[in-house]
């Protein structure tokens, strides 16, 4: 018996051993490409670009590039304009963030259908446009300190509003986005947790978005990011630009006053 086990036993683990040192391998390789990309560079550079390009086409039903598009500092200005979004804007009447406030100077200047843009799925059509554009005004804030206005009754209800819900516990799982980030030091699986009730600090949470995702890929902006942790949430799926999402933003950016913006970051 033992002698025709033991030849049985040693293939079956010379097969286990295989398979553990593959896989091993593969998570290798894995490592060493990440690290190879990161020296390449960060692949959020290409959306940043693209963002560029787009923000200086003639485009839209109305033929007309986006460099005349108030972000906050004026007309066409875009150094500076990340870390002090959400704000109110008077022509809307509303606090927006970036990425809406993006879809706004595609409808008023270039004459698309903002109601339609904000119905695309992430990473489609004009949206994915949306995500470069908003890459690449972000990144020219990288290195500044948020300093979110607050001067605004509506920035203020914002501010208020996006507090409670963050705090509000619902759906399923009786979750609430304090569950996850309402405590420092917590993880999940190997992701790290931040804080977001206070200021998690530089590059991290709101002044770390958009990112390019390893994982998948892609890159996301903060709408997208909100979006896929409402689902992380079990909660129900939030439009695109909705006051909750911006109330969410203008909540964890006045938080994060005087962190330094790392966007366009780079994450799992
Ligand atoms: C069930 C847990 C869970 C809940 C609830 C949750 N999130 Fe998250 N959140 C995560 C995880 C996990 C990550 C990190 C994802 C990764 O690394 O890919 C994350 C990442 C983030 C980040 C980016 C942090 C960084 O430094 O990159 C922000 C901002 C954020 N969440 C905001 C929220 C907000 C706002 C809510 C409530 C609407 C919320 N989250 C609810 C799990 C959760």
């Amino acid at each position: 018996m033992k002698f025709q086990l033991a030849p049985a036993a040693l293939v079956l683990g010379g097969l286990m051993a295989a398979g553990a040192a593959q896989a091993q391998d593969a998570t290798a390789e894995g490592i060493a490409k990440y690290r190879e990309m990161l020296q390449d560079g960060n692949p959020a550079e290409l959306f940043e670009m693209k963002g560029e390009e787009l923000w200086k086409q003639k485009r839209g039903p109305k033929n007309v590039s986006l460099e005349k598009c108030d972000l906050g500092k004026g007309p066409g200005v875009i150094e500076g304009v990340f870390v002090e979004l959400p704000r109110f804007f008077k022509d809307t009447g509303r606090v927006q963030d970036l990425e809406s406030r993006l879809v706004t100077c595609m409808e008023t200047l270039q004459g698309f259908n903002g109601a339609e843009i904000a119905k695309t799925r992430f990473g489609r059509d004009e949206m994915a446009n949306v995500t470069a554009l908003a890459t690449y005004v972000a990144t020219a804030s990288k290195g500044m300190k948020f300093n979110l206005p607050q001067s605004h009754a509506a920035e203020r209800a914002m501010y208020e509003t996006g507090k409670r819900l963050f705090f509000t516990r619902g759906g399923t799982h009786d979750f609430s986005c304090a569950s996850c980030h309402g405590e420092s030091d917590k993880r999940i699986r190997l992701q790290d947790l931040p804080n977001l009730t206070k200021n998690p600090g530089d590059g991290i949470g709101f002044a770390a978005w958009p990112a390019y995702r390893v994982s998948n890929s892609q890159m996301w902006g903060m709408q997208l990011r909100l979006n896929d942790c409402f689902r992380q949430m079990r909660w129900p799926e939030p439009k695109f630009g909705s006051d909750a999402t911006i109330a969410l933003s203008t909540y964890m950016g006045v938080n994060a006053k005087s962190a330094e913006s790392i966007v366009p970051a780079i994450k799992r």
